[in-house]
């Protein structure tokens, strides 16, 4: 089965064929970091913008690799939420259109769902049942993941997610856009402990996660260390990095745990673009070994949002949830720009 995978939910326009047979992956992906630097932050409308621009030139790029004409296509599996409803109704617009015309099902794909299955992806894969912490822009979240579809929430933020941290603390250390990969780097040159900053809700005894206290300490030490000339040093911006990554990924660490040991599981994956991050993955590596679990990503290159996952996501419904997937196709497809995972 040959399946189309078209990701337009945000700032990363992706276009990927999946062959379920074969298990070849063919993806192309246009980042639209560039454009969105100059405002620190994703502008809505020229994110839709440019995704009506990219969209037809990945698709043909695609199937030119991939050596595949329309018609050879099966499905098509689309991004229809969560994300920004302008830039998903470009994705959602193309895969009508084309499943229209090729009278193929239109399978759409929880953004989320695309992000914690996409670790299959990988040899050896974890198998059902597992603990995601799934840590992106938008979300940080604990699921049990049973099977495919059958997602119960542990854990959630109660406010920022991870990532949307990194992205405000990068800004405040004056470091470029998107935060995460800056500020992971800046703070490998900082002293552990030179600065203090919470640890929210390590203690808390639930699993649930609470970032904006933690970006309004980074505030207050920016403002600390800089004052009264309001001008950083490059060592005390490093210090400030450093106790911010170690932060999180203590709180996050210490979550996942708390997850397995209440679950019984032992395997924990991790997807979503914060799941790049190497301070984390050497914290999970170092305390899951200790207490035999394993840790599973899915290749460093779809972390981040990708077409690649959303083809894999809708080939693995049409193939474990056939009926349903197969209903679903059939409704006229509608975007959901909030859209919670736990709610299928
Ligand atoms: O999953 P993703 O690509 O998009 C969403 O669906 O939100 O995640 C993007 C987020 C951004 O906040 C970005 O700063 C963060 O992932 N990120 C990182 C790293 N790479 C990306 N955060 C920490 N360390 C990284 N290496
Ligand atoms: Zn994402």
């Amino acid at each position: 089965m040959r399946v189309l995978g078209i990701e337009s939910s945000c700032d990363e326009t992706g276009v990927a064929l999946y062959d379920s047979a074969t298990g070849a992956m063919v993806h192309a992906l246009h980042s639209q970091v560039d454009l969105h630097r100059a405002f620190g932050g994703v502008v809505p409308e020229l994110a839709s913008r440019d995704h009506v621009r990219r969209l037809a030139p990945l698709l043909l790029d695609v199937l030119a690799k991939a050596g595949v004409q329309p018609g050879d296509l099966d499905a098509i599996a689309v991004t229809a939420g969560p994300g920004l409803a302008g830039a998903l109704l470009v994705g959602c617009g193309l895969a009508a259109s084309l499943g229209f015309a090729l009278e193929i099902p239109v399978v759409p794909v929880h953004h989320l769902e695309g992000h914690l299955l996409s670790p299959l992806l990988v040899t050896p894969a974890p198998t059902f049942p597992f603990v995601c912490l799934l840590v992106s822009g938008g979300h940080t979240q604990l699921l049990h993941v049973r099977e495919v579809g059958r997602y119960e929430l542990l854990g959630d933020t109660l406010d920022d997610a991870a990532g949307e941290a990194f992205d405000k603390t990068a800004q405040m250390l004056g470091l470029g856009y998107p935060g995460g990969p800056e500020v992971s780097r800046l703070a490998q040159f900082g002293v552990p402990g030179a600065v203090r900053l919470p640890r929210p809700m390590l203690e808390s005894g639930n699993l649930d996660m609470s970032f904006s206290g933690l970006k309004t300490a980074v505030r207050t030490a920016v403002e600390r260390a800089g004052a009264p000339s309001g001008n950083l040093c490059e060592q005390a911006r490093a210090d400030i990095a450093r106790e911010f990554v170690d932060s999180v990924v203590e709180v996050l660490t210490a979550k996942a745990l708390a997850a397995l040991a209440r679950t019984g599981l032992s395997q924990l994956v991790v997807a979503g673009g914060v799941g790049a991050n190497i301070q984390l993955r050497a914290s999970l590596q170092d305390r899951l070994g200790a207490r035999g679990a394993r840790v599973f990503y899915p290749p460093l290159d779809l972390c981040t949002d990708n077409g690649a996952m959303i083809a894999f996501a809708g080939a693995v419904r049409m193939t474990r949830l056939p009926e349903a997937t197969r209903m679903a196709a059939t409704e006229p497809l509608r975007v959901r720009p909030r859209w919670t995972l736990t709610d299928r």
